[in-house]
């Protein structure tokens, strides 16, 4: 029987993201012991398929498949048969003859996590596809906004920049519009989705003054790898003049995002990106928390799943 997939934060609702933040806050616990591992997917397997590049969705994912002591296999597109020109559907189906409990997928193109999710009995945890989705960005935004900032409900935040090219937007609106976040969207007008207010629920404007009404503004990386020849902007330099987050277009209070990697210099200032204040070692930081409570959500049996209060035993040594 095929298992439950996170392809979309669309997969859940208010009270299933609710769930996944509150078990976070019960793995962050267990990150502050001695040892960090618990037994809890003793005997399950995690296969990391990263076929995109990635540092910290692929480090923290196998990170969080080895504290929970399951065994963690990691393929990447450079050294497997994918070089040879075999197929994602024959990957997925040469993977799935090893009996995996999960397949994390990172893929370049939009729906690649669905079309896995038809070829396997395990359970598709979609790590970013193309310019889609990455669900698992967006919880940790979440719980990283919820321990630093406060209650989701009622803040407004401000995604700001490429928005249409960006998985880390298009799963964030809807995201933080199920948990009662305003959300805007500001972009130059090429980089912002046509009807982005009516099709989306959001705001949007392509003046960057009014990030000034934003609780946190949120910088997107500019995807210069999907925009292919003739570009979106004029330059880069014209856009980090007139889009790029820096201190001076802050006032204070205000919290910065970026999902990383940075573009130093182009849609945020060195400056800014080096302030401890912004949250951006944060969400690194907490991206490991939420991949251990988004497994141990899939894959923990369900009575152990839903006594989110009972402790999580450590691993004898
Ligand atoms: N934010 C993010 O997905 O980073 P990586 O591409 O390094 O995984």
């Amino acid at each position: 029987m095929s298992r439950r997939s996170l392809i979309s934060i669309s997969d859940l609702d208010r009270s299933e993201i609710a769930r996944i933040l509150r078990v976070s806050n019960r793995f962050a616990e267990v990150m502050t012991r001695d040892i960090k591992k618990v037994p809890t997917l003793r005997g399950r397997t995690v296969i990391n398929l990263f076929l995109e590049p990635s540092t910290r969705t692929s480090t923290s994912f196998e990170l969080a498949g080895k504290r929970l002591s399951a065994d963690v296999i990691n393929v990447k597109g450079s050294g497997s048969s994918i070089e040879k020109g075999e197929t994602l559907k024959d990957t997925v189906i040469t993977l799935g003859s090893y009996a995996p409990d999960v397949l994390v997928i990172r893929h370049a193109s939009v729906g690649a996590c669905q079309l896995a999710a038809r070829h396997t009995d395990a359970a598709v945890v979609n790590a970013g596809d193309g310019k889609h989705e990455h669900p698992t960005q967006t919880l940790l935004d979440l719980y990283t906004i919820e321990r630093e900032v406060g209650p989701l409900d009622g803040l407004h935040i401000a995604f700001v920049g490429d928005v249409a090219h960006s998985r880390v937007a298009r799963s964030g609106i809807r995201g933080f519009q199920a948990m009662g976040t305003r959300v805007t969207l500001i972009a130059p007008p090429t980089l912002i989705p046509r009807d982005a207010e009516d099709a989306l629920g959001v705001a949007a404007s392509t003046e960057i003054r009014d990030v000034a009404d934003a609780d946190v503004v949120y910088v997107l990386r500019m995807q210069l790898e999907r925009m292919g020849p003739g570009g979106f902007v004029p330059s880069l330099r014209e856009y980090a003049a007139t889009y790029g987050i820096g201190h001076a277009r802050l006032r204070p209070g205000q919290r910065v995002m970026h999902a990383g990697p940075i573009n130093r210099g182009v849609e945020i200032t060195g400056e800014l990106a080096d302030d401890p204040a912004t949250l951006i070692e944060r969400q690194a930081a907490n991206g490991m928390i939420v991949r251990l409570a988004v497994l141990y959500d899939l894959l923990a049996e369900p009575a152990e799943a839903a006594a989110s209060a009972a402790p999580l035993g450590v691993v004898a040594a």
